[in-house]
């Protein structure tokens, strides 16, 4: 599955994507066998994608955030492979209005600080 070019006409996309580069997402230390330069460039052919510092889930890196329009972001940790690049590419070029693709689906994680607050919240004693 190659990874697409951008399309005419659709430069910028539709769909807003936060593409973590920070001390874990991105880098060739981590993940060597990633060309991640690649990945951003693919991603940008079919989304506005901003590239951010770490986003605080590293055990999940490479982390995308997938903000469709419609008040949602869906976190995706290990992207890390042309395949899992490409089908999120996919998904994005249908402005990310669909399903989420199943292969897509074990991608998707809840953002552990997010859980953590709540239960935090839920456990705290009353003062
Ligand atoms: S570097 Fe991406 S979550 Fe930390």
């Amino acid at each position: 599955m190659s990874l697409p070019q951008a399309l005419p006409g659709r430069e910028g996309g539709f769909a807003r994507v936060l593409v973590c580069r920070g001390c874990c997402c991105g880098t060739e230390h981590k993940h060597p066998d990633v060309d991640h330069d690649a990945q951003v460039e693919a991603l940008r052919a079919v989304a506005r994608v901003r590239v951010v510092d770490c986003v605080d889930e590293c055990a999940q890196s490479n982390v995308v955030i997938v903000r469709p329009g419609d008040g949602r972001s869906i976190w995706f940790g290990r992207i890390l492979d042309e395949t899992s690049t490409a089908a999120l590419c996919e998904w994005l070029a249908d402005r990310a209005a669909t399903d989420i693709p199943d292969l897509l689906a074990g991608h998707r994680f809840e953002r552990a600080s997010v859980a953590e607050a709540a239960t935090t919240v839920f456990l705290r004693r009353p003062t």
